[in-house]
């Protein structure tokens, strides 16, 4: 079977069902299904039901460990797409026939229609397009959110209409996904808490990088590039993204609007400080930490937060409307300003895209954020080219890490390479990188980016600099600093 559920970065996924179908896979029953959800789903899918061996196929992102080693494994067959596209998918056939949707939801009435929980994602789309709907109604998530959705869902191609959404807080479409009740196949009861995990606290690194983001906002508004009244602001994924966006507490902007994917802690942080007026998301996706603050002053944030299909979360029409300083987070960034967002050494995938190329590709100001080295400092997250592509030069316009900001619009690609090295780059492997772009000019004597060939020598350089200075060199070296 082909089998949608709900959830979109661990929010709002149904629980008991897939927690069922993996008991019965592992008591030896032979089923197998292809997968898709809006985003990353919780270990009783990504996990429990992979783990079990239910998914032979899986769309479109996701961020379990489990799911990501069957997949770098080879045991299931995985395809990261944007997800804005996914609805678009749904409802021109490009999956095939979906046989059941699986909706977590806080309530349903008597004429079918389902209240989501804390995310939508493409219920909405599989809702409207499965044959079978199972609705787990999860009493732990409150009903109180009732009111936070705003469910408006363009038709198929040529039925397509503009989305009205000009401002974060229009209100555009309903409170709940419609459904017809001959659909729905069940209705199960569940009292399970979203499996979020807690969020590292904001490092130096961290702090540097959010740091340099607002001090080039600043000077954007200072020099007429950008409205003292800024855009709305979209933040990816992760404990770099959140520590990022939390910097805008420091600032001075006030009466912000954050148009995003998925709301983490720093969202409500920023609502909480009145830093940000108003929030758009499609998943709240908040720590075990800050959930229970977050339901007691839910009557507060209710007004000031909507929850949205992701087809328009992260609408490229929407995005580009809006003008939004888009702020993601990049694996690695090479020197042409191209930059990867899912892979590890280009043949294993970390999670996925997600909406971070429907934002980079859209916004106004398309950011992204990394620290300058991985895996205590042996790895170089600024090279020569990057081992896979996810956003290209065109769509990356600023890069920062710890070590400071690249501008890297109306450059070229030499200028480029320049201010990522010295500017982003750890200090430690900015030689190298120097000596990789000097080769390449006196061979090739023009400035229009880099040929491949040389690649080698730098995947050389590495080796040599890692084995001149012990991996350990890192850590004593941050010691040093801290004295
Ligand atoms: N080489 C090897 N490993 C690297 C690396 C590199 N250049 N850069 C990062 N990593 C590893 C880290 O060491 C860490 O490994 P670990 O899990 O074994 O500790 C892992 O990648 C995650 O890095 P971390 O620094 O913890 O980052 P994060 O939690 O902020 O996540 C992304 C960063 C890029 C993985 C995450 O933001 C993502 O999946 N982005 C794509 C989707 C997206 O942007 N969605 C938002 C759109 S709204």
């Amino acid at each position: 079977m082909t089998v949608g559920t709900s959830g979109f970065s661990i929010a709002g996924y149904p629980k008991a069902v897939p927690t069922a179908l993996a008991r019965r896979a592992e008591k030896g029953e032979r089923i197998k299904i292809t997968l898709i959800t809006g985003a990353s789903v919780g270990d009783e899918i990504d996990g429990q039901l992979a783990r079990a061996g239910v998914i032979a196929r899986r769309y479109p992102y996701q961020s379990n460990k489990s799911m990501r080693d069957l997949i770098n494994d080879n045991e299931i067959a995985y395809v990261d797409m944007h997800l804005s596209q996914v609805p678009f998918f749904i409802k021109n056939g490009y999956f095939g026939k979906i046989d059941v949707a699986v909706i977590e939801a806080i309530g349903i009435d008597e004429q079918g229609n389902i209240i989501p929980s804390t995310s939508i994602g493409c219920s909405n789309t599989l809702v409207e397009y499965a044959e079978k709907v199972i609705v787990e109604v999860n009493m732990w998530q409150p009903v109180k959110l009732e009111g936070i959705h705003d469910v408006y869902s363009p038709g198929r191609i040529k039925q397509t209409e503009m989305i009205p959404v000009v401002l974060p807080n229009n209100r555009v479409g309903m409170p709940y996904i419609r459904c017809s009740p001959d659909k729905i196949a069940a209705v199960v009861i569940t009292e399970i808490p979203d499996g979020t995990a807690s969020l590292a606290k904001t490092d130096e690194n961290s702090q540097k990088m959010a740091d340099y983001l607002i001090k080039f906002i600043e000077d954007e508004v200072a020099a007429g590039r950008l409205p003292r009244d800024l855009p709305p602001i979209q933040s990816g994924v992760g404990n770099v993204a959140n520590a990022v966006l939390g910097g805008f507490q420091k600032s001075n902007f006030r009466n912000l609007t954050v148009y995003s994917e998925v709301l983490q802690d720093a969202v409500l942080d920023l609502i909480e400080t009145e830093r940000v007026a108003f929030a758009s998301g499609t998943a709240l996706t908040l720590s075990p930490e800050r959930i229970d603050e977050f339901y007691k002053a839910l009557d507060m944030f209710k007004h000031k937060l909507f929850l949205r299909p992701v087809e328009i979360s992260c609408s490229p029409e929407v995005v580009r409307r809006l003008g939004l300083i888009a702020i993601n987070t990049a694996i690695e960034v090479d020197l042409a300003g191209n930059v990867n967002s899912t892979h590890i050494g280009g043949d294993r995938i970390m999670n996925g895209i997600g909406g971070s190329g429907d934002f980079a590709r859209n916004a106004a100001l398309p950011v992204f954020t990394t620290p300058s080295t991985a895996k205590n400092g042996t790895i170089s997250c600024i090279v020569p080219h990057v081992s896979h592509v996810d956003h290209t030069e065109h769509d990356a316009h600023v890069i920062i890490t710890e070590y400071g900001l690249a501008d890297l619009r109306c450059k070229t690609a030499y200028e480029r390479a320049e201010l990522l090295i010295e500017n982003c780059a750890h200090p430690r492997f900015r030689p190298a990188l120097r000596e990789f772009v000097a080769r390449q000019y006196a061979k090739k004597g023009h400035r229009h980016g880099f040929a491949p060939e040389d690649l080698i020598l730098w995947q050389q350089a590495v080796d040599e600099i890692n084995a001149a200075e012990s991996a350990p060199a890192k850590p004593a070296k941050a010691k040093k600093k801290k004295s």
